[in-house]
C-alpha cells in the first residue's frame, strides 16, 4: 500500500502551494489520496465538483480496508494491543484474529435479522470487542451507534429509541479504576421501558456461530455511522457519516498529519465513545495496518503512570491524547514519567479542547523530551477528520491550532466564528434530531443538517476563533450553549433538562466556568420553588441535582458549583440573558455588562451575592 509522504515534514512555503492547489483542484488532489483504498470498483473521479459528490460510483468496504487486506497479507501482525485494569493486563489481537472476532460478530449480527442499512446499539468498554463490533457492521453496511459506557441508562435509552436500533451489542461487565462497572445491567435498564426494545446481544456469551463472511460492497451514498453529541438544545443531535467519502478523510489525514510508517505504534487515549475513538481509533489505524494500542483502564490506577508504563512496553511512537489528561498528569510527581523510556515517542497529538500554554509546554519537553511535534489537532464530530492541525516543524506555537488541512477553506466571520467555505469528504452527511434514523428519509435528515449548520454556503463550527499573519488559527472556544468538560462535549440545555425535573427546582440556567484540569465545568443556576431555603434545604437539592444530572446524562455531567437564585435575568419575550449568567459565574461584575435587554435587572445584585456563595459540589458530598 501507498505510504505516501511527500507531504509530511513540509516547509511553509510547499505548504501554502501544495494547500492552494488542493482548492483549485481537488479532484485531482484526492485522486492520488483514494489510492490507499483497495477498490472493488475505482471511481472514475475522487470529486465531482459539479453535483458535489465524493467518489461517484466507486464500490467498497471500509471493513475489507481495515481488516482483510491486512488479514492476507499480514496475519500475524498485532492490530490491537489492550492493556486493562491492572499493568499486566495485556492482550495482543493479531489481524487474522481480529478478522475472525469481527465475523463471529457480524454472523451473528446477521443471524439475528440486522440487514444493510439498520442502525447497531453498542455500548462497551475501550477492549477489542468493541472495535470488532463496530468493523462487524461496516463488514455488513449496518450502521453502529456506539454510545459512550460512561453515559447512563436514560442516555442510553434515548439514543437506542431515537434511531431505532434494531439490537444493542454490550458485555457482562467491565473494570476501571479498580471498580467494577455493571455494563449489562445499564443495558438492560435502558432497555425495560422502551416500547420496541432492541435485542440485546452480549459479546461475552456469543456461543456457537455458524460463520458467514459476507462482505457487503458499498457506494458513495451509503453510510457508516450515527454518533450522538450535544448541541444548543435539550437532547443531542445524531451525527450521520457516509462510509466511503469519509474513511478516504479520516485516513489521509491520519497518513498525513501524523506522518504514518508501516512500523509505527500508535496509542490513542480517546474512548470509541466519541468521534476521535471512531476516526483514529476504529478505522484509521486498522486502514494502514498499523498496530494500535488501546487502554481501558484509568491513567491514574494503580499509580499515575500509566500512559507513560504503556508507551515503554509497547514502543509507542504516536500518542495522541488530550489536554484534560495531560494537565492531570502534569499534577503528579515528575518521577511517574522519569521512572519510563519514552524516547520510541516521534509524534505526539492533543485533541478536544484548546491546550494551555503551561500544558503545551509539560507534554512537549517532559513527555516528547523536546525532539516531538505537537499535533494540536482542531476537528469535531461533525467534520469526521481533522480540519486544523499544524506543520510538523518544531517552530510551535502552543496552544494553536495551526494551519487547514489541504482541501479545507476556513474563514472567520465578522462575529469570530470559524466557519469552512470549501467542501470536503469528511463532513457528515445528515443530522438527526428527536425522529428517528430508519423512520425518516435520508434527504429529510440531509436538508434539516444544510439547514441548521449552514450559511451563506459556508458550514458553521460553533467555534470562536483568530487568525495570525502567518495564516496560523487559534481556537478559543464555543461560542454556542456548549459545555466542554474534560473534552467530553455537553449542552448547557441537556442539563437544565435534568434539574428542571426536580420537584423543588422552578427553573434553572446552566453555564461554563473554566476548570483548572477539565478545561470547563458546569455551574449551575437553580431558582427553587421555596422561595427561603435553609442551608439543608439547599444541601438537599444540591444533591438532588447530581443525582439528576447522573441519572440523565451520566457521571461526566455533574456540575461543579450550584448558585440558589430568586431568579433569573430575562428579556421582555422571557428570554435568559445567558451572557449576564456567563459574565457574573466568571467573577465579573454585571455592572460593566450591557443590561438594557433584561427586564428584572433588580435581580442582578442577588445573582452576584449568589455566585459569591454557591455550594461547590465537592464539599456537598461530604454531605453525604
Ligand atoms: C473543541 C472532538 C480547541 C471545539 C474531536 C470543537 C478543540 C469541539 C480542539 C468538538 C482543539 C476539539 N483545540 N478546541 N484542538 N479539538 N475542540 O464533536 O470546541 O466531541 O467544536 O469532537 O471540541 O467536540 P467533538
Amino acid at each position: 500500500m501507498l505510504l505516501e509522504h511527500e507531504l509530511a515534514w513540509v516547509d511553509e512555503k510547499i505548504y501554502w502551494e501544495i494547500y492552494e492547489n488542493s482548492l483549485k483542484y481537488p479532484n485531482e488532489f484526492w485522486m492520488r489520496h483514494m489510492q490507499d483504498i483497495s477498490w472493488k470498483k475505482s471511481p472514475e473521479i475522487a470529486f465531482d465538483e459539479r453535483s458535489g459528490r465524493w467518489l461517484p460510483g466507486g464500490i467498497s468496504n471500509v471493513c475489507y480496508n481495515c481488516i482483510d487486506r491486512h488479514a492476507e497479507k499480514t496475519p500475524d501482525k498485532p492490530a490491537i494491543v489492550w492493556y486493562g485494569d491492572m499493568p499486566g493486563e495485556r492482550r495482543e489481537i493479531s489481524f487474522a484474529e481480529l478478522q475472525r472476532m469481527v465475523v463471529r460478530i457480524s454472523s451473528v449480527l446477521r443471524a439475528r435479522g440486522v440487514k444493510k442499512g439498520d442502525v447497531v446499539g453498542l455500548y462497551m468498554p475501550m477492549i477489542p470487542e468493541a472495535i470488532a463490533a463496530m468493523q462487524a457492521c461496516a463488514r455488513m453496511g449496518a450502521l453502529h451507534l456506539v454510545v459512550f459506557a460512561g453515559f447512563s441508562a436514560e442516555a442510553l435509552a434515548y439514543r437506542l429509541s431515537v434511531s431505532q436500533a434494531k439490537v444493542i451489542l454490550t458485555v457482562s461487565a467491565a473494570n476501571r479504576g479498580g471498580k467494577r462497572i455493571k455494563v449489562l445491567d445499564n443495558v438492560e435498564a435502558a432497555v425495560v421501558n422502551m416500547e420496541r426494545p432492541p435485542e440485546i446481544i452480549n459479546v461475552d456469551t456469543l456461543g456457537n456461530v455458524e460463520l458467514d463472511d459476507r462482505i457487503a460492497w458499498l457506494s458513495e451514498s451509503d453510510n457508516l455511522f450515527v454518533l450522538y453529541t450535544s448541541g444548543s438544545s435539550g437532547k443531542p443531535k445524531g451525527i450521520i457519516h457516509s462510509a466511503l467519502p469519509y474513511i478516504l478523510y479520516v485516513a489521509t489525514t491520519f497518513k498525513v498529519i501524523f506522518d504514518i510508517k508501516p512500523n509505527d505504534v500508535y496509542f490513542c487515549t480517546s474512548d470509541v465513545g466519541w468521534i476521535t475513538g471512531h476516526s483514529y481509533i476504529a478505522y484509521a489505524p486498522l486502514f494502514f495496518g498499523l498496530t494500535t494500542v488501546i487502554f481501558s483502564g484509568s491513567p491514574t490506577y494503580p499509580e499515575a503512570d500509566r500512559y507513560w508504563d504503556i508507551i515503554e512496553r509497547e514502543h509507542v511512537s504516536i500518542f495522541y491524547s488530550a489536554p484534560t489528561a495531560i494537565r492531570s498528569l502534569q499534577m503528579f510527581n515528575r518521577k511517574f514519567v522519569e521512572r519510563h523510556d519514552l524516547s520510541s515517542l516521534r509524534i505526539l497529538g492533543s485533541v478536544g479542547e484548546p491546550i494551555n500554554r503551561s500544558a503545551w509546554q509539560w507534554y512537549f519537553d517532559v513527555i516528547g523530551g523536546g525532539r516531538c511535534p505537537i499535533m494540536d489537532t482542531w476537528w469535531q464530530t461533525e467534520t469526521g477528520g481533522i480540519v486544523l492541525a499544524p506543520l510538523r516543524t518544531l517552530k510551535q506555537k502552543p496552544g494553536v491550532a495551526g494551519k487547514p488541512f489541504f482541501g479545507i477553506s476556513p474563514k472567520i466571520s465578522d462575529n469570530g466564528e470559524l466557519t469552512i467555505t470549501s467542501k470536503w469528504a469528511g463532513l457528515c452527511r445528515a443530522v438527526v434530531y428527536e425522529c428517528g434514523v430508519a423512520g425518516n428519509t435520508t434527504e429529510f435528515c440531509e436538508n434539516i443538517f444544510r439547514k441548521n449548520y449552514f450559511k451563506d454556503g459556508a458550514f458553521l463550527t460553533g467555534d470562536g476563533a483568530t487568525q495570525d499573519a502567518n495564516g496560523d488559527i487559534k481556537i478559543s472556544g464555543r461560542l454556542d450553549d456548549v459545555i466542554n468538560i474534560s473534552g467530553h462535549r455537553l449542552g448547557t440545555a441537556e442539563f437544565e433538562c435534568a434539574i428542571n425535573k426536580i420537584d423543588e427546582v422552578k427553573e434553572s440556567a446552566v453555564v461554563a466556568v473554566p476548570h483548572d484540569i477539565k478545561g470547563q465545568t458546569a455551574f449551575a443556576y437553580v431558582v427553587s420553588k421555596t422561595e427561603l431555603l435553609t442551608p439543608e434545604a439547599k444541601a438537599d437539592i444540591a444533591k438532588k441535582i447530581v443525582a439528576a444530572t447522573r441519572c440523565c446524562i451520566g457521571a461526566i455531567a455533574k456540575p461543579d458549583f450550584i448558585a440558589f437564585v430568586p431568579d433569573l435575568p430575562k428579556t421582555r419575550s422571557g428570554k435568559i440573558v445567558r451572557h449576564i449568567l456567563r459574565a457574573i459565574a466568571n467573577g465579573e461584575s454585571y455592572e460593566n455588562k450591557d443590561v438594557a435587554s433584561v427586564v428584572n435587572s433588580r435581580v442582578l445584585p442577588d445573582l452576584q451575592a449568589a455566585v459569591h456563595n454557591s455550594l461547590h459540589c465537592p464539599d456537598m458530598c461530604k454531605l453525604k
